[in-house]
């Protein structure tokens, strides 16, 4: 029987969807979501906090700052409430309402940055946004999930052993790429491994992190508009890229077997179905990392008039693309809420 004392001391990492029966396809999930924060995010938190406070730079009396889309933004606010320390996070108006909402009812303070950066993100706004926080008062410490080596670090520890350990025949490892905290230390790690693992990343359409055209993304997690100062490309053996519109369809065929995961876990389950489709992955060993669950999303990827104004209403058409799996039932009506404001922002 686990017994903890601080949310941050639970954090389930043996737990795998066998994606063969739902979606047709040979591919082992690694869920990430099941702790007290709902992310993988709370790896890299618990790391770049533990390393602050054995560097001395976070004491009492600092005040945690970072730039997040969410997810780290919750991690640290938990962290944050368990240690005592203030947290302010920098976010965006494409953070999903109820993350924002989680972060505050943890005691943290939220930022919304509403203009985009030059280069048509949010990326530098909220970057320049905390410098000059920090530029304003001392105790300010930023941790800055971008630059920091705790986050590849906590991957490298934590969840590429743990991977490792259940799968001593890996051939096939996909990791979505936000920071590409997850992918390098995932990477680093099976680099240096027994066996040859072909490490594939998924990114976005529209992000910059591995060249191309910056475009709309409005699916939280995945992708930057800048290039991850962490990001070493000699590490990783491919790059997918997927469209919204494919990890909404994956994400909502999920949901229609009862596995409600977040947006990104429909990137890389469509970057990793295409992949496999193509190598004629029978017989590899494969597995794709899930960093968070469905219920932050169910105001935006789970709700029909946020889809349908943004992607058109074909969006959920099943002859839309999504390759073919088991037979699903046929959908009733959906409900439609009007879209909020605060995530309207569709450039
Ligand atoms: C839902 C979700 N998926 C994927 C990622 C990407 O992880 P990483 O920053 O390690 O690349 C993030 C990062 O915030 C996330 O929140």
């Amino acid at each position: 029987m686990p017994v903890i004392s601080t949310p941050h001391a639970f954090n389930e990492g043996q737990l795998y969807v066998d994606l063969e029966p739902t979606l047709g396809c040979s591919l082992y999930l690694k869920c990430e979501g099941f702790n007290f924060a709902g992310s993988i995010k709370l790896k890299a938190a618990v790391e770049m906090v533990e390393a602050a406070e054995r560097d001395g730079l976070l004491m009492p009396g600092s005040v945690l700052v970072e730039s997040s889309s969410g997810n780290l933004g919750v991690a640290l606010s938990m962290i944050a409430a368990s240690k005592g320390y203030r947290f302010l996070c920098v976010t965006d108006s494409r953070c999903n309402l109820s993350t924002r909402l989680l972060m505050e009812a943890l005691g943290s303070e939220v930022h919304v940055i509403a203009d985009l950066d030059a280069n048509g993100g949010f990326l530098g706004a909220r970057i320049d946004y905390v410098r000059a926080l920090c530029a304003s008062d001392e105790r300010y410490v930023w941790l800055s999930q971008y630059t920091n080596q705790g986050n590849w670090q906590a991957h490298y520890r934590r969840t590429a052993p743990e991977i490792a350990r259940q799968f001593p025949q890996l051939d096939v490892l996909f990791v979505g790429a936000g920071t590409t905290g997850t992918l390098m230390g995932c990477a680093r790690y099976f680099r240096e491994w027994h066996r040859p693992v072909r490490v594939v990343a998924v990114d976005a359409v529209g992000s910059v992190s591995f060249g191309g055209e910056p475009g709309r993304r409005m699916i939280p997690g995945l992708g930057m508009s800048m290039r991850p100062p962490l990001l070493d490309e000699s590490f990783v053996d491919e790059v997918i890229k997927v469209e919204e519109a494919d990890t909404i369809r994956i994400c909502h065929r999920l949901a229609r077997r009862g596995f409600l995961f977040g947006g990104s876990t429909g990137t890389v389950v469509s970057g990793a179905m295409d992949w496999l489709a193509r190598r004629g992955g029978d017989g590899l060993t494969a597995v794709a990392i899930a960093p968070d669950l469905g219920e932050r999303y169910l105001d935006t990827i789970y709700q029909s008039t946020w889809l349908e104004d943004l992607y058109g209403a074909q969006i959920l058409d099943p002859d839309g693309g999504a390759p073919a799996g088991p037979a699903e039932p046929e959908p009733l009506p959906r409900t439609t809420i009007r879209r909020r404001d605060a995530l309207s922002d569709p450039s």
